[in-house]
């Protein structure tokens, strides 16, 4: 798929780890455009946590706002609310399934053998009601099946038969919550068919900023999940000053005549991440969508930047899961 650029993936994350402060000197300037990925719209539609009688509208009424990418996962139990929610957008904006990007995602449980691979990918378009997906990430690096010796290489393995070349059911294979241990491994195992995109946890409050760099170097594209960082209700935040209501966040939504919200979706579109913000609430659906509107300067992001001088990570089950992730990141702790 994507060639990795002439720098052996272990060097490049040695460098990474080595020197947590570059490769990205504070004058250079970000990135304006995407990382790798140029079809992936850079601003997302999140669904976990989607709820309730109005899951379908709430999707619906973000195609119409003009979201163009939605990301699913077969473990927000919500497919089938979200993939109705699809079809009446699409039919309202008069745009066809082509028009727009849709992620989703394999459970743990499904790990292993190509039968179990397809067979998860199967449901979730069956749920979905789709034919084809955009993007199919491996949810977690970790597998609960009953067989102890599956581990995520075999997926991987498994997955690959999942690409156009084969069964054509998606488009792109993705990553999400891998360490740097876990993607050069990945990388080394399979240097032809290496992911497309890196789904991980991103914002002012988790920067991971040479992490992100790694990415860059090695042409994966990297999409930036929980924006708003503590503010999904099913994290705890415990003493951390919510994003949202940061000073440094509402100061800057003020003199630039933006939402908070805004302020992060558009740090993170900065750093050349696509952002899948999940809201309910059809005004923040909205108001989100016009991130485009709220202009940063460079000063802004170094003052946005501030606010990860203390890395904190809000999506860690690697206590209530018994496994290590993580492992070399930013705030690997183990909560
Ligand atoms: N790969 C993974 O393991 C993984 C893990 C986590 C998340 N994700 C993906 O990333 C998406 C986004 O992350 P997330 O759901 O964890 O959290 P998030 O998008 O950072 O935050 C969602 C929360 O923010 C609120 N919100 C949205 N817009 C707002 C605004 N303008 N002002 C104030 N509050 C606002 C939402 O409220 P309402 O909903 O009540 O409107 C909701 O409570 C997920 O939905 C999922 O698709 C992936
Ligand atoms: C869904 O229902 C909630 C609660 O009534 C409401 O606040 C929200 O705006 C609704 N969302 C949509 C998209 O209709
Ligand atoms: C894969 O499926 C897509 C969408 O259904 C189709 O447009 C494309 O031609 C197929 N590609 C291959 C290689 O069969």
């Amino acid at each position: 798929m994507h060639s990795l650029l002439p720098i052996f993936p272990l060097a490049a994350l040695a460098l990474a780890q080595q020197q947590p402060q570059v490769p990205i000197a504070p004058d250079t300037p970000r990135p304006a455009g995407p990382l790798t990925l140029d079809t992936i719209p850079r601003l997302g539609y999140g669904t976990w946590n989607l709820k309730g009688d109005n899951v379908s509208d709430a999707v619906s009424l973000a195609i119409q706002t003009g979201y163009r990418h939605i990301d699913c996962a077969a473990i927000y139990r919500n497919e089938k609310e979200v993939g109705r929610g699809i079809a009446d957008g699409l039919a309202k904006a008069g745009l066809q399934r082509e028009d727009i990007w849709v992620t989703s995602k394999l459970w743990n449980d499904h790990h292993g053998a190509a039968s179990n691979v397809e067979a998860a990918i199967r449901q979730t378009l069956s749920d979905l009601d789709l034919t084809y997906l955009d993007l199919y990430h491996m949810h977690w690096p970790v597998s609960s099946t009953p067989d102890p010796e599956i581990e995520y290489l075999d997926t991987w393995d498994a997955m690959t038969t999942l690409l156009p070349a084969q069964q054509n059911l998606t488009r792109h294979l993705g990553i999400s919550n891998f360490s740097p241990a876990q993607v050069a491994r990945l990388l080394a195992h399979s240097p032809t068919n290496t992911p497309s995109v890196h789904q991980m946890e991103l914002h002012p409050y988790l920067p991971q900023t040479a992490w992100l760099a790694f990415h860059r170097l090695n042409n994966i594209h990297v999409t930036a999940y929980s924006p708003f960082a503590g503010t999904n209700p099913t994290y705890s935040p415990g003493a951390t000053v919510p994003l949202l209501s940061n000073p440094v966040i509402t100061k800057l939504a003020e003199k630039r005549d933006c939402t908070p919200a805004q302020v992060a979706l558009a740090w993170g579109l900065a750093r050349g991440t696509s952002v899948i913000p999940k809201a309910q609430h059809a005004e923040y659906i909205e108001s989100n969508f016009e991130v485009e509107g709220c202009e940063l300067k460079e000063k802004d992001l170094k003052a946005v930047d501030g606010l990860g001088a203390e890395p904190k990570r809000f999506n860690d089950p690697s206590k209530s899961w018994g496994v290590g992730l993580y492992k070399g990141l930013e705030d690997a702790g183990g909560k």
